[in-house]
């Protein structure tokens, strides 16, 4: 197993990609911190886990809550003795407008892209530091490496990830401590559908399914990915098989910024 004793936790845990890598992680061994707001959704997860002989903890709560996004680390210590690695995965897509710009969706999109992953790396930190390493990876978009005109909050945010990332990348490199972000392309979850919906441009008024279809087929490899497909890539990003892997933002988008 890939993950054998190591322990993790991964934001957004409830659905998609956060889903299947908490799934794909615990099934390789790690035990993981399955965070999210949605209870139903985790306790889904932590049946599948448990089921499966896996090891894993609900940690329900909002991760737009200072305190929330730093007891997650607490709580996953407390259950197991220690942290290995954190997906941080969890954003928003943030408001489409730039003119008459929605206030309020723009402070939850910057909690959720930007805020609650500094605060849930700093309580990190420390606990890395007490095992000698640890890997960090987030989450950030192709709109975090090329311009994205439909949504230039969500990128100028998606852009912050990454920066954050290679500076943290750098600052801890001399205590084992890996820092790697993640830039999906389209992934088939209902986060796509929300994103695609929202536009209100001509488009908006087309069939939203209609609109998914679409974006793939923009996709060189003619199709949105699957959520596993994400999670695979965070799973090596996790391991000791990235053991030489920092500061990189990896697109995982079917060729689309090549
Ligand atoms: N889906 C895509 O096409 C796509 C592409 C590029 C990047 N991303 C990024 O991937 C991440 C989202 O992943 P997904 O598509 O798997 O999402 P998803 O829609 O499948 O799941 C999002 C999860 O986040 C949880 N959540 C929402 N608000 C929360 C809060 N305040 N506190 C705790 N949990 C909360 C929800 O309950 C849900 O389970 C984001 O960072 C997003 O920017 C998505």
């Amino acid at each position: 197993m890939r993950l054998e004793n190591k322990i993790g936790l991964v934001t957004a845990a409830g659905s998609g990609m956060g889903r299947a890598g908490a799934i794909r992680f615990a099934a390789e061994g790690a035990a993981v911190g399955v965070v999210d707001l949605d209870a139903k959704a985790v306790e889904e997860v932590i049946a599948q886990i448990t089921q499966a002989g896996g090891r894993a903890i609900p940690l329900v709560g909002d991760l737009t809550q200072r305190g929330f996004s730093r007891d997650i680390v607490a709580e996953t210590v407390a259950a197991f003795g220690g942290l290995d690695f954190a997906w941080l995965h969890a954003g928003h897509p943030g408001p489409f407008r730039v003119e008459d710009m929605d206030e309020d969706v723009f402070e939850l999109a910057l909690d959720l892209n930007l805020r609650t992953i500094a605060h849930t790396t700093a309580a990190a930190l420390p606990e890395m530091r007490k095992r000698a390493g640890g890997s960090l990876v987030y989450t950030a978009s192709t709109a975090g490496l090329a311009g994205s005109p439909r949504s230039p909050a969500y990128s100028m945010m998606k852009f912050g990830v990454v920066g954050w990332t290679r500076s943290l990348a750098k600052r801890v490199a001399g205590e084992g401590i890996r820092a790697n972000v993640i830039c999906p392309g389209g992934v088939d979850t209902p986060m796509l559908r929300e994103f695609i919906a929202r536009f209100d441009t001509p488009q908006a008024n087309q069939d939203k399914e209609e609109m998914v279809a679409q974006r793939a087929t923009q996709t060189p490899l003619g199709r949105n990915a699957r959520p596993e497909e994400i999670a695979n890539a965070a799973l090596f990003l996790v391991s000791d098989e990235a053991s030489f892997v920092s500061g990189a933002a990896l697109p995982v988008d079917g060729g689309m910024t090549a």
